[in-house]
C-alpha cells in the first residue's frame, strides 16, 4: 500500500492537458511520478479521496513547462551591444564587428566551467521558479572541442542539482571562432571530425543544432553537420530563416530534423518540408521583441499547414536576454497572434516534442507527475497577464518542489 503522502489530490480544478483545457473541472491524483487518476468532478469516486494528501482546490493545473530552445550558460554581458542597437547598429552589423555572440564567445571562454555553472543556476533557477520542468540547454559560445564540451557539462551538471530534466544540445555550429576566420570550412571539419565525436563519446549532447544564416554557416556547410549528427546517432535541429530566407529549415527537414527555430523568414517550401517531416516550428518572440524584427513568422500558414508550433524563451545573452518563460506566452499572443492555448501548447506539448520527447508536456492517466497549479481561475490567464508569484505548487517527477 502507498503510504498516506504518495498519494496527492487536487479537487475542483480546471485542467490544461497540453494540448487543451479540458471542459469539466476536474480531480486530479498523482502517486509517485505518475497521475495515475484523472476525472471530472461530477463522476469523482470518492473511495479515492482515501489515503490521499488533499492538495487544494480551485485554481488551474498545466503540466510542468518545456523550454525548448535556451543558451542559459554563458559568460559576460551583452548589456553595452543592447544600448548599441537602441543606438541604431544592427544584430548583423555587431556580429560582422566581432561583437555579438563572439563577444559571449570570449567571456565564455575565460570563465572556469564553476563560474559557469555559478553564473547559470540562478538563471535556471528563475525559469523553474516561473513553471518549467524541461529545459534544453545549448552550447555555442565555447567553438572549441574543449570549451564547447565544458559548456555541455555544466548543462549536465545543473541537470543534476536542480530538480528539472536539462536536455542538452550541441551548437558548434554558432558563428566562426576568429582562430577559423576565412576558413569556415575547416571549422566545419572540426566540427564533424572532433567536436561531435568527443561529445557523444562522452555522453554530453542529446542533439545537434546550427545557425544557418549568412552571418554563421551556409545551408551546404550546415548539411555537413547533419550529417555527421546522422552518423553519430544524434537528432538534429537548426537555428533557420531568423534573418533572411537561406531554405535551411527545408534542407534540416530533409535530415528529419525536430525542429526549425526563429522561422520569421521562412516561406511556403520550407512549411511544406517541415509538414512533411513532421519537424516542429519553435517560435521565439523575445528574440523578436529584443531585435526589433518586424517580418512576423508564417504563425497563420503553419497553423492551415497543421505543423505543430512551440514557443520557447531563446534565453540568451544577445538575441534574447529573457528568463520568464510565462512573458513568451503572452508575446506570442500579443506579437505574433498565437490563441492563448496555441501558446501554453507550445511550451508544454509542442516544446516536448520538439526536444524529441513525444509524450512529455502532457497530462494524462499514466503520465508523469509533471505538474504546475497555478493561482488563477483560467489556463488563458497564464498568457494574459505578466505576473509572476502565480506558481501555487510545482512537481517534478512526482515531488513538491514549490508549495
Ligand atoms: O537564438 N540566432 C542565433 N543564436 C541566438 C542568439 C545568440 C546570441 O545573440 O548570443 C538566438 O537568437
Ligand atoms: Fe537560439
Amino acid at each position: 500500500m502507498p503510504n498516506a503522502t504518495d498519494r496527492r489530490l487536487w479537487r475542483d480544478i480546471s485542467v490544461f492537458d497540453g494540448l487543451r483545457t479540458l471542459p469539466n473541472r476536474m480531480a486530479v491524483i498523482t502517486e509517485g511520478a505518475h497521475i495515475i487518476a484523472l476525472s471530472p468532478m461530477s463522476e469523482f469516486d470518492e473511495q479515492l479521496a482515501d489515503n490521499c494528501t488533499e492538495m487544494g482546490s480551485r485554481g488551474v493545473m498545466t503540466p510542468g513547462l518545456v523550454d525548448c530552445h535556451t543558451h542559459l550558460v554563458f559568460g559576460g554581458s551583452r548589456a553595452e551591444e543592447f544600448e548599441a542597437r537602441l543606438e541604431g547598429a544592427s544584430y548583423e552589423e555587431i556580429a560582422k564587428r566581432g561583437g555579438g555572440i563572439l563577444s559571449t564567445v570570449r567571456a565564455t571562454r575565460e570563465a572556469s566551467e564553476d563560474e559557469l555553472l555559478r553564473l547559470a543556476k540562478p538563471r535556471l533557477e528563475a525559469l523553474i521558479a516561473d513553471g518549467v520542468t524541461t529545459v534544453e540547454i545549448k552550447s555555442g559560445y565555447g567553438l572549441t572541442v574543449e570549451d564547447e564540451l565544458k559548456m555541455l557539462r555544466v548543462a549536465r551538471r545543473l541537470g543534476d542539482m536542480l530538480p528539472v530534466k536539462v536536455v542538452t544540445t550541441l551548437l558548434g555550429a554558432h558563428a566562426l571562432p576568429p582562430e577559423y576566420k576565412d576558413d569556415s570550412d575547416d571549422y566545419i571539419n572540426l566540427i564533424c571530425k572532433e567536436m561531435i565525436p568527443a561529445a557523444v563519446a562522452e555522453g554530453l549532447a542529446d542533439a545537434v543544432d546550427v545557425f544557418c544564416e549568412k552571418i554563421a554557416f551556409s545551408v551546404e556547410q550546415c548539411e555537413r553537420v547533419f550529417e555527421a549528427a546522422e552518423a553519430h546517432g544524434l537528432p538534429i535541429k537548426a537555428h533557420a530563416e531568423q534573418l533572411s530566407n537561406l531554405g535551411g529549415t527545408a534542407m534540416a527537414a530533409r535530415y528529419g530534423a525536430l525542429s526549425a527555430d526563429h522561422i520569421e523568414y521562412l516561406d511556403d517550401t520550407g512549411i511544406a518540408a517541415m509538414r512533411e517531416a513532421g519537424s516542429v516550428a519553435v517560435i521565439l518572440p523575445g528574440a523578436f521583441h529584443t531585435l526589433r524584427e518586424t517580418q512576423q513568422p508564417p504563425i497563420a500558414s503553419l497553423r492551415t499547414a497543421g505543423v505543430p508550433m512551440a514557443v520557447a524563451t531563446d534565453a540568451n545573452p544577445g538575441s534574447s536576454p529573457l528568463f520568464m518563460p510565462t512573458l513568451m506566452l503572452n508575446l506570442a499572443c500579443t506579437l505574433f497572434r498565437l490563441t492563448p492555448q496555441e501558446a501554453l501548447a507550445g511550451m508544454t506539448a509542442h516544446g516536448a516534442t520538439a526536444l524529441g520527447l513525444a509524450g512529455k508536456g502532457l497530462i494524462h492517466e499514466g503520465a508523469e507527475a509533471d505538474i504546475c497549479v497555478w493561482d488563477i481561475d483560467a489556463p488563458a490567464e497564464l498568457a494574459y497577464a505578466v505576473q509572476p508569484g502565480r506558481l501555487r505548487q510545482r512537481l517534478f517527477q512526482g515531488v513538491l518542489t514549490h508549495g
